[in-house]
């Protein structure tokens, strides 16, 4: 056994070649001979893993998401079907035991590690993404800056649910749970992570606009989550801190809170809120059936920033298709422009997915507006940015958020 780096150590195996495992505080990867890597939580659960060029997800849920490049270098991500995802899992189980039985018993720390991993076969971390879903409604979608929060649920669905493009949430009713069912979801939340909690950095409040309950149950409920977890500050029964506290919010929900609630937000350790202004085209807006309007999106961007919190927004890149193409860029530039957007805060570009957003087709069609191909989608995107550019010298991050891509 050679130690390469912190927390890597290097042992040579007859049969496999030289395998590295990354032993870090709450995961451990695998990496035999740099072409088969796959990593686990601190509970052994199987993450994810890459081998010869196809990268593997595994959700919390228990589905397996596949992303290679194909043919024409174009990025293929797609959710496996379950014949697929138990014979990923079952091979890299197998693996971990063919390298565990290799192992001479000096190694104390990986042998620990294999241990933990082999505690888990196909069966069970199948019966742990049932359990998911005894913590959890489904998590439809994440700013991709947080992918790696905890998720907390103390709303689940959309209060508003009519965006004609989006169906994230169309499987639920809006509803707010109350302090003693939010206490209880917190606790089923601890269990269900157990050591593997440690890996977030991050609180995100679900699900569409957690942050419309009204405040005073918001404050109650942002307590409970202190109560139960360190933020910001250490705490007894926790060797990690998480650093805030992260929500959506859509326009309409944020123009109902005033500046001095969001001061309140803000002490609470709330770090930023993620709102989908869209377009800044108020013609599109209106066919996108959002509530409220570019314009308020810019002025509750001036209050949340005045309040001392940051900003996601994020830009629906396709949006309205050829009819819109030069109106979309040139006013969504124009109106983030009015934005006093600094440091911390992001935009997105997520960019139209069109398979169950039927609704938005239906209206596209009738104004006889062609959807862009993935060129006019990328020269779309480039635009933007292009426009944009000045912001990244405020320390404004202008990124991609691509909804295929998530899994939690
Ligand atoms: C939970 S919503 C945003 C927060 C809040 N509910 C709002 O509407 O402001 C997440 C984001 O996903 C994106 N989204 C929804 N449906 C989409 C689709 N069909 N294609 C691409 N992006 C989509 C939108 O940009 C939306 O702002
Ligand atoms: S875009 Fe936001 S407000 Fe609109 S339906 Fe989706 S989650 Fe709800």
């Amino acid at each position: 056994m050679e130690k390469v780096g912190e927390n890597v150590v290097k042992i040579f195996i007859d049969g496999i070649g030289d395998v590295y495992f990354n032993l870090q505080k709450y995961s451990t990867t695998i990496s035999e001979e740099h072409k088969f890597i796959y990593y686990f939580d601190a509970e052994g659960r199987f993450m994810g893993g890459f081998f010869d060029g196809v990268s593997y997800r595994r959700g919390l849920d228990n589905r397996l998401m596949k992303k290679f490049f194909d043919k024409d270098g174009s990025k293929v991500k797609i959710f496996v079907g379950d014949e697929e995802k138990r014979k990923v899992i079952e091979d890299v189980i197998e693996r971990v035991l063919k390298i565990r039985d290799a192992l001479s018993g000096n190694e104390h720390e990986v042998l620990e590690r294999l241990d933990e991993i082999l505690k888990w076969d196909y069966k069970q971390l199948e019966k742990d993404g049932i359990k998911f879903f005894s913590v959890y409604k489904p998590i439809s979608i994440l700013p991709p800056d947080q992918y790696f929060s905890l998720v907390l649920q103390p709303a689940e669905g959309c209060s508003w649910n009519k965006c004609t493009f989006c169906s994230f949430y169309q499987d639920r009713r809006f509803r707010v749970k109350s302090p003693d069912e939010f206490l209880n979801h917190v606790k089923k939340v601890k269990e269900f992570f157990g050591r593997a909690i440690g890996l977030r950095k991050s609180i995100f409040l679900g699900d569409a606009n957690a942050l419309i309950i009204p405040q005073k149950r918001l404050v109650e409920l942002i307590k409970i989550i202190h109560d139960e977890f360190p933020i910001g500050k250490s705490k007894n029964g926790f060797d990690h801190v998480f650093d805030g506290i992260y929500s959506f919010l859509d326009i309409f929900g944020a123009e109902r809170k005033s500046y001095d609630e969001y001061v309140e937000l803000r002490d609470l350790l709330l770090k930023r809120i993620y709102i989908g202004l869209e377009t800044g085209d108020a013609n599109l807006f209106k066919y996108l059936n959002k509530p409220g309007s570019p314009d308020g999106c810019v002025e509750v961007v001036q209050t949340i920033k005045s309040a001392g919190i940051n900003v996601g927004v994020i830009i629906l890149a396709g949006a309205g298709g050829k009819k819109f193409y030069e109106a979309h860029v040139k006013n969504t530039v124009e109106t983030i422009l009015k934005m006093p957007l600094g440091n911390g805060d992001i935009v997105y570009l997520s960019p139209l997915v069109l398979d169950e957003a039927d609704e938005y087709v239906r209206i596209m069609n009738e104004l006889g507006s062609e959807t862009l191909d993935k060129f006019e989608m990328a020269k779309q995107i480039q635009k933007i940015k292009e426009g944009l550019k000045g912001l990244n010298k405020l320390g404004v991050r202008v990124t991609l958020y691509d909804i295929q891509e998530f899994i939690y």
